[in-house]
């Protein structure tokens, strides 16, 4: 069963930062198992031992998983020096985990950006190999024709040597022109090259879905929740 330092079983689960997690034990407010343990190093068995601090309970979560609608304006990254990255929008707690956006969208896209700690499952979803669709809402400078449609179905140039796989297009509105794009691959400005190359230009993009999990409505921009226990299991396959 899996042993862990008691110091860092704490900030794994978020109560604070290492040290200040030191202080705590040292102070005598961090009790295994009813017993009140004053050494940071103790080892603690995670699916066993019974961790509290100040008399509430810890429990042991390894991974988090959170649905974030990423608003314009942040960068997908998880710090910069200048510009406001997707985790500025966590609280401290939920950033000691450790956790990173699953793929990137670009500074100017909105919508569905997966948040975890979880290596093999961003592994996962991003490799090219499980080609794990995702759909995406644009709002168009103009309507590129019914052409384009055939154009993404064969595959279309997007430059640097490279021709897009199959995706597929609908147009939900002419006036304005809105259109929905699923891809199945995540190369750099991906979509909007894409109808660059039948001869328009993307306004706004968002993500709208991720394999068989959408975005949740009621999320507005800058807002996130945790996945569902079925959502994960869906992304996990
Ligand atoms: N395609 C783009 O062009 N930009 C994104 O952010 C995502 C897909």
């Amino acid at each position: 069963m899996p042993k862990l330092r008691l110091d860092k079983y704490l900030k794994d689960q978020g109560v604070a930062s290492r040290s200040e997690v030191k202080e705590l034990i040292k102070k005598g407010l961090v009790c295994v198992n009813d017993v009140t343990i004053k050494d940071p190093g103790t080892h603690v068995i995670t699916e066993k031992d019974i961790i509290s601090v100040r008399g509430v309970p810890i429990e042991y979560r390894q991974f988090v998983y959170y649905m974030l609608n990423k608003p314009k304006g942040v960068i997908t990254a998880t710090e910069d020096k200048t510009l406001k990255t997707v985790l500025d929008l966590f609280p401290e707690e939920i950033r000691r985990r450790e956790v990173f956006p699953v793929g990137r969208l670009d500074k100017d896209t909105e919508g569905l950006l997966l948040i975890t700690n979880n290596g093999i499952f961003a592994h996962n979803l991003l490799s090219p190999k499980k080609g794990v669709k995702k759909l995406y809402e644009a709002l168009l400078a103009s309507f590129p024709g019914d052409r384009a449609i055939e154009a993404f179905e064969k595959g279309v140039d997007i430059g640097d040597n490279y021709t897009a796989l199959p995706a597929q297009l609908e147009f939900i509105s002419l006036n304005p022109v809105i259109a929905r794009v699923e891809i199945y691959e995540g190369k750099f400005h991906q979509v909007k090259r894409m109808f660059k190359a039948v001869g328009t230009s993307v306004l706004e993009l968002k993500r709208l879905r991720m394999g068989e999990v959408w975005l949740d409505e009621s999320l507005k921009p800058g807002e996130f929740r945790e996945l569902t226990p079925e959502e994960i299991l869906i992304l996990s396959h």
